[in-house]
Order: C-alpha cells, then sequence, then structure tokens
C-alpha cells in the first residue's frame, strides 16, 4: 500500500506532488508543500473560513464549477485532477489587482491578516459564480455566501460593500474555457485509478466504487469530508486507507420527475439544495442556515445521513418531505424510509460493503404547508440546537395529513409520531396548534448540552408549534425568535 501521487493545476501550470499522505488536509500541503503561506488556519475544522480557496471542476460537456471550500477539512487528494485558486493566484503578472482585491481595497473591507485571505477567496468563488456570468450580486446574496467567513474584529459592512460592488469593475483575466482544456488534458494524463494499492481511493464508478467498498472493509468512506476531517484534524484518527466516493458519477446526479427528485449521495449540498427549492421554495432561507457556503459546497446529503448526527439538519426535513434513502450493496440495491434508517445514537443502517447511493424525495403536495425552523446560538454557520421541519396538507380548513421530522430532540433524527396524530383529522385551528405544541413539548427526552439545556429544548419546541401557527395565518414572525404569545 503506497501513498497516492497527487496532480492539480495551478496558475495553468500541472503540479504533481509525491507522496501525500492520505489522511493530508489540503491547507497543510498548500502552505508547506506549495509554500503558500497566504491561506491560514483559524479554527481547523470548518467553521471560521480563514482557510477559504476556491477549486475549479469540471462540469458538463465543457464548462467549469467554482467552489470555494475550506480547505482545512478537506484532504488534499481530493482536488486530485482539479483546479486549485488560493489567495496568491489572482494578483496578474502586471501587477493589476482582481477586482475582488480592488472592490476591498475601494471599501476599506480588508481587514486582520487572518480572516482577510478567507474573505477575499470567498469573494473570488462569488467572482466566478456570479460577475463571471454577467450576474450581479445583491446584499442578500452577498450576506448569505460570505456567512462561513467570520471576523470577530470590526465587521461585515465594507466587505458586503465589496461584493456587492464587485460588477462596477473590468472583467478580470479568468479564461474558463482554456482552464477546463488543461482539466482536461490533466485527466488524460493521469488517467483512471486502476490498481487500488494506494492509501487514497477516488473510484469514479459505483462498480468500481463498490468493489473497493467490499475489498477495504475498513476504508473511511467520505464524500466532502466536512466531518471526517474534523475526526482526522481535532480526534487525531488516522485512517490508514481513504475510500472518496465524490467523484462517483452516478451519485452525482440529481434527476427530477413529475412527482419527485432523485439527489444523488455525493451531490455537494449547494447543488442539492438548489433542486430543493425548486419543488420547495419556502425552504430557501432554512437552507441557506445549514452551514456557511464552504460547507454547503463540499458536504453531501449522503454524508449527512451516514453520519447520522441527531443535531444534524437535513434528516429532519428528508422525514417531513417523507424522504427514502437509496442504497446499493454486495446484495443488491435498497431503500429505507429515512426516519427508520437510524438504530442509535450515530448508527445507521448501513449493511457490510453498502453505500447510500441516493435520496428520493417526493414533490409537496400543491398547496402543502411546508416549514422549517433551525434554532442555533449564533444565527449564521452554526449547528442547531433544536431543528423542526412540519409539513402540513390542510384542505376545507383541515389537517388531512401531517409529517413532522425534529432534530437535537433525541440520539437520533426523530419523527414525531404522537403530535401529528394530534392534529391529523382536526380542524387547523389555534387550539389544536396550541395542543399539538404541548404534545411536541412532551414527544422527546431532549438532553441539556452546550447547545441548550432539556428545558429550552421543549420550549422551543413548543415556540416553533405556535409559529408555525401564526405564519400559516400570514403573521411574520421575527426570524429566529419564536413568538411569545400563546393563543388563547
Ligand atoms: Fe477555520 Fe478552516 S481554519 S474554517
Ligand atoms: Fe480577522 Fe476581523 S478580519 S478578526
Amino acid at each position: 500500500m503506497k501513498e497516492k501521487t497527487l496532480h492539480f493545476i495551478r496558475k495553468g501550470l500541472a503540479i504533481r506532488l509525491d507522496d501525500v499522505p492520505a489522511d493530508a488536509m489540503l491547507l497543510p500541503v498548500i502552505r508547506h508543500h506549495l509554500g503558500a503561506c497566504g491561506t491560514k488556519e483559524g479554527c481547523g475544522e470548518g467553521d471560521c473560513g480563514a482557510c477559504t480557496v476556491v477549486i475549479a471542476e469540471p462540469e458538463g460537456e465543457a464548462g467549469v464549477r467554482f467552489r470555494a471550500i475550506n480547505s482545512c477539512i478537506r484532504p488534499a487528494h481530493a482536488i486530485n485532477g482539479l483546479a486549485l485558486f488560493t489567495v496568491e493566484d489572482l494578483e496578474t503578472p502586471d501587477g493589476t489587482l482582481h477586482p475582488v482585491q480592488q472592490a476591498m481595497v475601494d471599501t476599506h473591507g480588508a481587514q486582520c491578516g487572518f480572516c482577510t485571505p478567507g474573505f477575499i477567496m470567498s469573494l473570488f468563488g462569488m467572482y466566478q459564480r456570479h460577475v463571471a456570468l454577467g450576474k450581479s450580486i445583491d446584499r442578500r446574496t452577498a450576506e448569505v455566501e460570505l456567512a462561513g467567513n467570520l471576523c470577530r474584529c470590526t465587521g461585515y459592512r465594507p466587505i458586503v460593500d465589496a461584493a456587492c460592488r464587485l460588477s462596477e469593475y473590468s472583467p478580470a483575466w479568468l479564461d474558463a474555457r482554456a482552464l477546463r482544456a488543461r482539466m482536461d488534458e490533466l485527466a488524460t494524463r493521469i488517467g483512471p485509478q486502476t490498481a487500488p494499492d494506494e492509501k487514497y481511493l477516488l473510484p469514479t464508478n459505483l462498480d468500481q466504487a463498490l468493489a473497493w467498498r467490499q475489498a477495504y472493509p475498513d476504508a473511511q468512506v467520505l464524500a466532502g469530508a466536512t466531518d471526517v476531517g474534523i475526526w482526522i484534524n481535532k480526534l487525531h484518527q488516522e485512517p490508514q486507507r481513504i475510500l472518496d466516493v465524490s467523484r462517483v458519477r452516478e451519485l452525482r446526479q440529481l434527476e427530477e420527475t413529475p412527482t419527485s427528485l432523485l439527489i444523488g449521495a455525493s451531490v455537494p449540498l449547494s447543488d442539492a439544495f438548489e433542486a430543493l427549492v425548486t419543488i420547495a421554495p419556502s425552504l430557501a432561507d432554512f437552507l441557506d442556515r445549514f452551514a456557511g457556503l464552504p460547507i454547503r459546497e463540499s458536504a453531501t446529503l449522503g454524508g449527512n445521513i451516514a453520519n447520522g448526527s441527531p443535531i444534524g439538519d437535513s434528516m429532519p426535513l428528508l422525514i417531513a418531505l417523507n424522504a427514502e434513502i437509496h442504497l446499493q450493496g454486495p446484495d443488491g440495491a435498497r431503500s429505507s424510509p429515512i426516519e427508520r434508517f437510524y438504530r442509535g445514537y450515530r448508527k445507521p443502517d448501513l449493511r457490510p460493503g453498502e453505500i447510500i447511493t441516493g435520496v428520493l424525495v417526493p414533490k409537496p403536495q400543491p398547496g402543502a404547508l411546508l416549514k422549517a425552523y433551525k434554532v442555533s446560538k449564533r444565527f449564521d454557520d452554526d449547528i442547531s440546537a433544536v431543528c423542526l421541519t412540519v409539513m402540513l396538507n390542510i384542505s376545507e380548513g383541515r389537517v388531512h395529513a401531517v409529517r413532522i421530522g425534529a432534530g437535537g430532540v433525541a440520539p437520533t433524527p426523530m419523527r414525531a409520531h404522537l403530535t401529528e396524530a394530534a392534529l391529523t383529522g382536526q380542524d387547523w385551528t389555534a387550539q389544536a396548534a396550541s395542543r399539538a405544541a404541548r404534545t411536541l413539548q412532551t414527544e422527546f427526552s431532549p438532553i441539556s448540552d452546550l447547545r441548550a439545556s432539556e428545558a429550552y429544548r421543549r420550549q422551543v419546541l413548543d415556540g416553533l408549534m405556535q409559529r408555525l401557527w401564526l405564519e400559516s395565518q400570514g403573521v411574520a414572525c421575527t426570524v429566529g425568535k419564536p413568538p411569545k404569545m400563546r393563543p388563547s
């Protein structure tokens, strides 16, 4: 078993690095192998954005997709064959600043040396995804897409101003078509990985992934690595072999039918959420708060489900949407309703040799009331204390069907069966909502931990059900603050 050679493109050149350890993260490789020390380490766990870099990956026949990612928790080998941009790479040889740099100068957005490189790279990612495609950036987009970059000294206003001004500058120099040609050339040169005698396995099709999953049952499976990267950095785990399924083309599919959406397990959350919002627009604000954009550009729905954290936000949502997990293994394909997929704390029902291949999400019925709430200590870029998602089908004032998913209230993501039963067949009134709130408050046994106390979690469940009622009546509730008034 040997270390895999890493190939990627930087500044238009093909870079080859030998003997990069399988569990090396991209950040130390950038700083130590490339000597590019502009990229900083703040937290080492995907929270602060100081380490943000941009990767470019092939998209479609001839396109390129730019993604800002956290290099501290992304395995270096995950960028094999892709293009990498660090903060040193934006200035042109004649010294002309890139529009994102010039905008930061003009708005006085540059602050401390730890965070500013990360902000610059998030802005660069935004530039490529919006301005380079002829779209301007509004304030809300800027705030949402910069939410993964933290500053604790002065503030964000000048940086958001810089983002909103990007389209005022002369276009930047980057030739995306030429970059794609370089990536295709590199892919041809390095060829597919065929002999799995390396510690980092990067299959490109499902058969290969399944064969290697069976052959190496101890290999750490990952896709975006936003959890595994933390286990390696902070828990000092040392996986002997890694099976990275992020390039498996069957797992990168998004398929919409008249009744459902099938999301491949390795589709990055940002793409999965964009598709989800097309079938359920009311989820937009909730999905923007899932994590900062660099996490959403890396993490996957399959990874979130496989990790099975009781405070992961996608499971309550998928429970309310009545989603099905699709799996494939040595015994063939099978599926499981998401709410029956967990046998205990972080124990997904994954059989030996199995891989999650996708999630089938039925489209909500026309007129369904779908609401998702996240309550966390920090509004952006934080983990939920409580997450609640409710889908109500109401006809002629009566609740015909309801599905409720809850997170942060038990060792596993939960479906609120008792509360659903209390609502089903009832007229949708303030009294019914109050009764449901009381049931929901006592249906689970949340624990007290660093995110919230048991009592707080129960109170939040109550408050969120009250809020659902008020919002269903057209009352706009202040974002992040449950209503204080209980309807009589
Ligand atoms: Fe904080 Fe990477 S160092 S997100
Ligand atoms: Fe670093 Fe504000 S820019 S703390």
